[in-house]
């Protein structure tokens, strides 16, 4: 017997269906999966082709905020594509990343896909949209085929579409092991055995604008020309070690701490590439000051960012008025939904 060697998407897609349905067992498939945004980062892919991570990371869902996928055959020979309402162009560059990704899964080549997403995070603006919205497009196939794959195969398939994405299956704490086989079939998310009702996370949005250097883009360049990317491995292993600590222990001052310097250390390694990549803007790096200055005063709160010019905020839910106070226009996100 020969064992087939995995090395493209189509490849893992095959593994993982392997037995299961291409018909329909419903007329439309339909899911939801929350965004996430991590507390230890994904920064910098050791295989690109099947977004494999360098390393590991840890994030948190967002509860309510993310994405809605609808999904069924489409009349006719194209896919079409609605986002909240409205229909995305054809040749947009989201459309053809979304059709390359749903190549993988037609049980025909001439069957079209009709998409429907409703995203309740602003649309790539650092609020890893991309990552809920691969997450329910597979739980929508799933439902839609009746595959019932275990979730960890579910996280394989998100992966395939945005790195982060794997983490979207999830609700809660959720870990992506890193894995080290060139197949990246040891490469999936599941949920870190710790809850923390009174833990919150708000976002305030500085721009809402789609980002000028996509996540993809801005990992490859960092990995290949910054110099200081040769110790951010070592910074992750450090890091996700004392934020799984901190969250099974609640303590908050321990994982804010660690949180901070994480995402701050990416920004780091991304502003010393060539040519830098700088997503923050003056409004962000006021906000970072005023979370210390807070701080300073008092008040335990801290912050995150990814790749966009937007401000997430930690804290506990006994000092919500004090936070809700001190900024305008947050979005109080609870990771655990209904444990509050
Ligand atoms: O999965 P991508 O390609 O959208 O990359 C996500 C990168 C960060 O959001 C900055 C970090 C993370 O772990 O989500």
């Amino acid at each position: 017997m020969s064992i087939a060697v995995i090395e493209s998407p189509s490849d893992v897609v095959r593994a993982l269906l392997a037995g299961r349905g291409a018909v329909p067992v419903r007329a439309a498939g339909q899911a939801f999966a929350p965004a996430n945004i991590a507390l230890c980062k994904y920064w910098g892919k050791r295989q690109a082709r099947l977004n494999l991570p360098r390393t590991s990371s840890l994030s948190m869902s967002l509860g309510s905020l993310g994405s809605e996928v609808r999904l069924c055959r489409a009349e006719g020979r194209t896919d079409t594509v609605m986002l909240n309402g409205a229909p995305l162009a054809a040749d947009s560059a989201f459309v053809t990343r979304l059709r390359d990704y749903l190549d993988l899964f037609r049980p025909t080549p001439d069957w079209a896909f009709a998409v429907t997403a409703r995203n309740t995070v602003p649309t790539a603006a650092g609020f890893a949209s991309s990552a809920s919205g691969f997450a329910a497009l597979v739980l929508a196939l799933d439902d839609y085929f009746g595959w019932a794959l275990p979730r960890r195969d579910l996280s394989i398939l998100a992966r395939l579409g945005s790195g982060s994405a794997c983490r979207s299956v999830y609700d809660g704490f959720v870990e992506w092991h890193a894995g080290v086989a060139s197949d990246g079939m040891d490469s999936w998310a599941e949920p870190v055995a710790a809850i923390w009702p009174d833990l919150r996370m708000a976002l305030l949005v500085v721009s809402a604008a789609e980002k000028g250097t996509s996540s993809r883009i801005a990992m490859q360049r960092t990995v290949e020309t910054s110099p200081l990317y040769a110790g951010w491995p070592r910074q992750v292993e450090e890091d996700l070690a004392a934020i799984k600590s901190a969250l099974v222990a609640r303590d908050l001052e321990a994982l804010g701490a660690v949180v901070e310097r994480n995402a701050l250390a990416m920004h780091a390694t991304m502003m010393a590439a060539r040519p830098p990549v700088l997503y923050w803007l003056p409004q962000s790096v006021a906000l970072m000051r005023r979370v210390w200055d807070l701080r300073a005063h008092g008040l335990p709160v801290f912050f995150t960012m990814d790749a966009g010019p937007n401000v997430k905020v930690l804290y506990a839910a006994p000092d919500e008025a004090a936070v809700l106070g001190a900024f305008s226009d947050l979005t109080v996100i609870r990771p655990e939904p209904g444990a509050a």
